[in-house]
């Protein structure tokens, strides 16, 4: 069993679906590192600091996961914390392409492998995207992510409005 498991992603914000990974994946290994990415080719509505602070309030009943956050090639991050296995979700055959493609390259560029734990089907159509979208039209995000991040996506809608 490895020591340490990166699960790396943007979480603008954190959803029930990657809480469901952290929480697979931190049976499976000591230490799963969520490491976030600052990722501004996606212009992320929360700020670096407002995603690791949601996900760090998540995930604080999982005793043996640790949130961090990068800038940068993930496998430079990944050796930076000696962590040679990356942990990542996949929803449906979409998601299998470009997952794939990254894996291959971490590989390439770092002997770095990639661990994809199938999306429990509950959470297989969520993404952060689509609950922003919703709650930016006031539909209901009720059971999708975190109260935290209900909370602050709330906080964050209503003071654009
Ligand atoms: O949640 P996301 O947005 O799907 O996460 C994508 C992420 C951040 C994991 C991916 O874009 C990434 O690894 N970015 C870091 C830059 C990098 O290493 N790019 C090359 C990957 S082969």
């Amino acid at each position: 069993m490895p020591d340490i498991a990166v699960y790396p992603g943007t979480f603008d914000p954190i959803t029930n679906g990657h809480l469901d990974i952290i929480d697979r994946a931190s049976k499976h290994v000591a230490t799963v590192i969520v490491a976030v990415s600052q990722n501004p080719s996606k212009a992320p509505l929360f700020s670096l600091e407002e995603r690791v602070s949601i996900v760090e309030e998540s995930v604080s009943p999982i005793k043996n996961v640790e949130v961090d956050s990068f800038e940068g090639l993930l496998v430079d991050y990944c050796m930076r914390r000696s962590a040679r296995l990356v942990v990542k979700g996949l929803r449906a055959v979409s998601d299998f392409e470009y997952e794939m493609q990254m894996a291959q390259m971490n590989l390439r560029l770092a002997d770095v492998d990639t661990l994809f734990m199938v999306a429990n089907p509950s959470f297989s159509f969520l993404s952060s995207s689509i609950v922003k979208e919703v709650a930016r039209f006031g539909g209901s995000i009720e059971g999708l992510v975190p109260a935290e991040a209900a909370r602050r996506l709330k906080e964050k809608l209503d003071g654009e409005a």
